[in-house]
């Protein structure tokens, strides 16, 4: 990281401390994450045995500039533990992530886990969810008729460009990225979007997080469900 974010480096290095020696470790994405990879590659330095899921392209990057072992699906089929970034939190544990794009993968490696951790800073804890914007994984083909039919539930999207290119996620499909007033029923909306042709993945998360990590200005604040 160029810049180093001190609440992000405080939490990802206090998630760090969670995995203990022999555990399967899903490992979220994102810039908070990295810290935690980093924190989780020196432990690993001083003789920590685990092994990890990546659930992105560029975590498993990180993950091998930093000396983590890594596994996949076909070795193994239940984790110990995750430990992932979020972009809003409500009081509830109810979450929207995909900020990254990745959140199908993320999903998937989250709720493979025993215990799901969240690491965020303050900034990303709110009363409600919807302030940032939904991102939604929709498959290319139709797109379009996709976007409309999600724009029916009464929000506007946007499809997500990197750099004037459209996004690409890491299983070839689009984002969209949907701004929904307030989402007041997370899991009603979620079941409405995936019932809709063309919606692969919402980065609507509940009833899954177990502990979440804040990082503030004066430490860590640790919450449990
Ligand atoms: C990635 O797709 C996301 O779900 C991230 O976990 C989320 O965007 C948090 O990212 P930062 O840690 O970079 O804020």
């Amino acid at each position: 990281m160029e810049h180093v974010d001190r609440k992000k480096q405080a939490v990802g290095e206090k998630a760090a401390e969670y995995i203990q020696d022999g555990m399967l470790v899903g490992l979220g994405s994102g810039t908070t994450m990295y810290y935690m990879l980093q924190a989780l590659g020196d432990r690993v330095k001083k003789g920590l045995h685990i092994r990890g899921v990546p659930s992105s392209v560029k975590t498993e990057k990180w993950a091998n500039e930093f000396g983590i072992p890594l596994t996949d699906f076909s070795e193994v089929d239940q984790l110990d533990i995750a430990i992932d970034g979020a972009d809003e939190i409500d009081p509830a544990f109810n979450l929207i992530k995909g900020g990254g794009g990745s959140l199908l993968r993320e999903k998937i490696v989250d709720m493979a886990a025993d215990r799901f951790i969240v690491v965020a800073d303050d900034r990303k804890q709110v009363d409600r969810l919807g302030a940032f914007p939904l991102p939604i994984e929709v498959v290319q083909f139709g797109w379009q008729l996709t976007k409309k039919n999600i724009e029916a539930l009464g929000c506007s999207t946007v499809l997500r460009e990197e750099d004037g290119q459209v996004f690409i996620t890491n299983n070839d499909n689009y984002i969209l990225d949907c701004q929904f007033e307030a989402i007041h029923e997370p899991k009603k909306l979620h079941e409405q979007l995936k019932q809709l042709l063309g919606v692969v993945e919402t980065g609507l998360f509940f009833d899954i997080v177990d502990d979440v990590l804040i990082g503030r200005d004066d430490g860590v604040e640790v919450l449990k469900r």
